[in-house]
């Protein structure tokens, strides 16, 4: 693996312009859990069953309370040195963009700017009826379902669920940022979600260089230039700053 680490570095250190995919594995180390796992599942529903407007449709009540037991974990949780390491990279590249799957919002408090948040953000609600958005920092969240202050229907977290479309904009903005890019990396996603699973072949097809970091294999690690088997939040330090070693 150091021989993958040293390398890493070398690309990481002349590529000008970088692009990142994060997903839930990059915020596991800041006690969020992933989803995809024993350890992720919340009362043995998985994502698929809860993240989606058919379940919201039919039992409102559950689908926040699952949500109201991810805010309280993530109101807990802080940027680990992944997050600090990626939010370093920006600074000292010419032009840097982070796409993540994430809805926690730990990049943007570990100082990243530029970030693209494909599935929207934990800390937002929007209306059901009037589509009126609101910041909301409650937890719990005194009455679930919370009602909208406009209109008095019921609001839902502004977040895609599965079956609903990632706006079309928001995509080109992500394979924009994978085709300009001297080098792209993909950490912590198992890749078995689109259309960001996709990104990493996109990537290929446009030959650019592809690091993974990931605890696991994920459908494209046999394609990519570089995997490496480590916790992000140990390996990414070392990649920005040479001066860190692994413990
Ligand atoms: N460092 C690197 N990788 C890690 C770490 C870590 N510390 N911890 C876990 N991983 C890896 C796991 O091995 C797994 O491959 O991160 C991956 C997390 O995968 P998922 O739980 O499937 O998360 P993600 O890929 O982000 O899921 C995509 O699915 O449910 C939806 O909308 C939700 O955005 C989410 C999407």
């Amino acid at each position: 693996m150091e021989n993958d680490i040293n390398k890493a570095y070398e690309l990481i250190n002349e590529a000008s312009i970088i692009t990142v995919l994060t997903g839930a594995g990059i915020s596991s180390e800041s006690g969020v859990p992933i989803f995809r796992g024993s350890e992720g599942l919340w009362n043995n529903y998985r994502p698929e069953e809860l993240a989606t407007p058919k379940a919201f449709f039919e039992n409102p009540g559950i689908v926040w309370e699952w949500y109201d037991w991810r805010r309280s974990v993530m109101k807990k949780a802080e940027p680990n040195h992944g997050h600090y390491a990626l939010s370093e990279l920006e600074r000292q590249k010419d032009k840097f963009t982070l796409i993540t799957q994430n809805v926690d919002g730990l990049h943007q408090l570990a100082g990243s700017d530029n970030i693209i948040e494909m599935h929207g953000n934990l800390w937002e609600i929007r209306c059901t009826k009037c589509n009126n958005l609101e910041k909301n920092y409650q937890v719990p969240i005194p009455e679930l379902p919370p009602k909208c202050s406009k209109c008095s229907e019921i609001m839902r977290p502004n977040i895609v669920w599965f079956g609903e479309i990632i706006p079309m904009q928001k995509i080109d903005r992500c394979i924009f940022a994978i085709e300009e890019s001297d080098l792209f990396m993909i950490i912590g996603t198992s890749g078995l979600v689109e259309p960001a699973a996709s990104f990493g072949f996109v990537a290929k097809e446009h030959n650019k260089t592809v690091i993974e970091i990931n605890l696991d294999e994920t459908p494209g690690t046999g394609l990519y230039d570089l995997s490496i088997k480590a916790k992000s939040g140990e390996v990414l330090p070392l990649l920005v700053d040479s001066g860190n070693t692994l413990n």
